[in-house]
């Protein structure tokens, strides 16, 4: 398998461009528990079932199409002017994202310790936060792979799954522990810690996410990487899910050249989206989380 890079030119295309975009992103208001209760269907706690409903909307279908048309290199922006370095990675909580539990830290270097703290309030030992990396949208996840490893695979025992993936046709593309034994500078299962990009693989969407220990999340975690247990990472445009602890191999392709490429990923748990979301390695420079731009290539099917 081919590293594929691309170098991080940087375009800046207005003084506020990233700023701009992620304004517009802003979180739809999350179902109330009234919103439950009188739901037609019926349903009283199915969190997902609400985000399917407030997911689809005319609104955020000409949102999702707007922002696909501006690409890959319209977002990238230089490193903040704070003097952390262009590999750092930074919260974004503006907007409703600002509720979060990382809603006070904007644009403040990530910490692990952070991410520990916050999984600490939850059931499973589960935390996310969106964040901004090379002016990029990413996720970072905690999962408590190295406590749980060596348990018994049950139910609420979360830890990263190495799983075999299937492109859009259904085609075998890899194995993720396969691919990792080649490339173990990805990712570091005992580290505790998973970064993907933040566009979603339905129509590039860079949505306000819903993450696991979110208040509006189920604080849960099934295995298999499937559609099972709220540990998941919701795209509120059309709620495809993704499983943060699945890792695969999986195939995407640039949407204008059409030019394929694999790639080590999170899985696609349910939703429109056709293939899960693209690591990028993370790099820890002590307690602060910073990332590497050697698999840029990746980032690249919504050119
Ligand atoms: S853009 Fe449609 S589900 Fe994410």
């Amino acid at each position: 398998m081919v590293k594929t890079s691309l170098s991080l030119n940087i375009k800046r295309t207005g003084e506020n461009t990233i700023g701009d975009i992620m304004d517009d992103m802003k979180l739809r208001p999350a179902p109330s528990l009234e919103d439950a209760v009188l739901s037609p269907l019926g349903e009283v706690s199915v969190n997902r079932r609400q985000f399917m409903r407030y997911g689809f909307n005319a609104a955020s279908g000409v949102l999702a199409a707007t922002l696909g048309a501006l690409g890959f290199a319209s977002i990238l922006l230089p490193p903040s002017g704070g003097g952390s370095g262009d590999s750092s990675v930074l919260y974004w909580a503006k907007g409703r994202e600002d509720e979060a539990w990382y809603g006070a830290k904007h644009l403040q270097p990530m910490l692990k310790s952070d991410f520990v703290n916050e999984a600490a309030n939850s059931s499973i030992g589960m935390s996310g936060a969106q964040g901004v990396w090379n002016g990029l949208p990413v996720i970072v996840n905690y999962v408590p792979h190295a406590e749980n490893s060596g348990k018994p695979i049950a139910d609420n025992s979360p830890r990263f799954q190495e799983m075999a993936g299937y492109d859009i046709g259904k085609n075998y593309v890899g194995h993720a522990t396969e691919f990792l034994l080649g490339n173990p500078d990805i990712f570091d299962p005992n580290n505790n810690l998973i970064m993907s990009f933040a566009r979603c693989t339905h129509l590039c969407c860079i949505p306000g996410w819903q993450l696991v220990s979110n208040s509006y999340t189920d604080d849960n975690w099934t295995p298999g990487g499937g559609d099972d247990g709220g540990s998941k990472m919701f795209c509120i445009c059309h709620s495809s899910r993704f499983d943060p602890t699945a890792i695969e191999v999986n195939r995407n392709a640039n949407r204008s050249t059409g030019a394929s490429f694999e790639y080590l990923g999170i899985r696609r748990a349910g939703g429109p989206a056709p293939v899960g979301l693209p690591m990028i390695p993370i790099i820890m420079n002590g307690d602060t989380i910073e990332a590497s731009s050697d698999y840029t290539g990746w980032l690249t099917y919504c050119d």
